[in-house]
């Protein structure tokens, strides 16, 4: 008998999701009902962070987030190129600039060092991003004095060194709940922020420019509509219960591939916690030795039934970036060796010990043999 497919991810729903899911379709109220506040409330507490505001995607989230730290037409954001595009798009969509600068080898998360290089004075904000849910280092984004909001999409459960979660520093920092996330909300996320008036902005925002307490078609700023409906809150409240079983789940998965894939020649690794950083766990990405043919890798495991991906590529060498700012290759070294390497093999909190030895076996089988 064949072995089971092994998908990327999985998300994990139970009964919990589907009778909060059902309360809510029996109420009548499917958006702008209790649901939304409760879900923020549980966030918030969960994560130790003042406030949270639920907005329909991690993307409107960073946008709303940028509005409201003052980028605008003309301005810059300093921000990595290793990380999904959205982090970037979204300085577009107010006409500012993405100013890229290079990563960190080990972490893969910006460099403060070089994002410091990057900085002139038109920067109206610094875009860190918590790359495979390993925190920036925050302390010396914050010692630059600039604006910051923090792409935490990846990062849920992560950790600063002081043992504050990542999110709860008071900046504005984004959660995304897509399917593969550590909580799902099907497509959905969350801003925490520190400041009321930053949270009472993005509430407004997100609501077409409408005030809290304005009357409904009555609007005193420009707006978007980026809610997050009642029914997403109500899965994302079910999960939220099961959160830290899910990241218990991701941990475990974590270290059975640093124990399956450990003494292959060249292969690199996530970076282990260090200085007391904490990563919440939300992909297993590798980098293939250098000079390994990563599409045969690729064809290799999906011979055995097994999804991965390249992930992820640099954003500036994208064909939209390069022609709209002449980006080439060379302007980012780090990000570029480890974009060209990288590959997201399956992972999500049910997977089993032997799935987990399966990918390894596979993946031993489609890399050269180092001589
Ligand atoms: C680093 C990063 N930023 C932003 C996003 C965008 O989130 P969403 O897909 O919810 O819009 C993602 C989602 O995959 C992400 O991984």
């Amino acid at each position: 008998m064949a072995d089971e497919p092994i998908p990327l991810a999985r998300p994990v729903l139970g009964p919990e999701e589907e009778t909060r899911v059902l309360e809510v379709l029996r109420s009548g109220r499917l958006s702008l009902g209790p649901r939304v506040p409760e879900f923020e409330a549980a966030f918030a507490r969960w994560l130790g962070a003042a406030r949270a505001s639920a907005v329909s995607s991690g993307t409107a989230g960073l946008h709303l987030a940028l509005r409201a730290a003052g980028v605008s037409d003309g301005t810059e954001v300093v921000t990595s190129p290793f990380s999904f595009v959205a982090s970037a798009n979204v300085i577009l969509y107010e006409r500012a600039r993405p100013v890229f600068a290079d990563i960190d080898p080990r972490t893969l998360n910006l460099d403060p060092e070089a994002a410091a290089a990057a900085v002139t004075d038109r920067t109206a904000a610094l875009l860190p991003v918590h790359i495979f849910g390993y925190p920036a280092d925050l302390p010396a984004f914050e010692r630059l004095g600039l604006p910051i909001v923090e792409d935490a999409c990846e990062a849920l459960g992560a950790a600063h060194a002081d043992g504050s979660r990542v999110g709860a520093r008071g900046h504005p920092a984004v959660f995304g709940f897509y399917a593969n996330k550590q909580l799902t909300t099907g497509e959905g996320g969350m801003v925490t922020v520190g400041d009321a008036g930053v949270k009472e902005r993005i509430d407004s925002e997100r609501n077409q420019g409408r005030a809290h307490d304005m009357d409904w078609l009555d609007h005193d700023r420009l707006g978007f509509n980026y809610r997050l409906s009642d029914l997403a809150c109500a899965v994302g409240l079910a999960q939220l219960e099961r959160l830290d079983d899910l990241l218990a789940g991701r941990t475990r998965v974590a270290d059975a591939y640093r124990a399956a894939l450990s003494g292959i020649e060249g292969l690199d690794l996530p970076c282990p916690d260090t200085g007391g950083n904490r990563r919440g766990w939300f992909v297993f990405v590798v980098q293939l030795p250098r000079g390994s043919d990563r599409d045969a890798a690729v064809r290799g495991l999906a011979g055995h039934g097994i999804q991965s991906k390249p992930y992820l590529p640099a954003i500036h060498l994208m064909s939209f970036y390069r022609q709209r700012f002449g980006h080439r290759e060379g302007e980012f070294p780090v990000c570029e060796d480890i974009a060209a390497r990288s590959l997201a093999l399956p992972f999500f909190p049910t997977m089993t010990e032997l799935e987990v030895e399966r990918v390894a076996v596979a993946l031993r089988d489609a890399l050269p043999v180092a001589t």
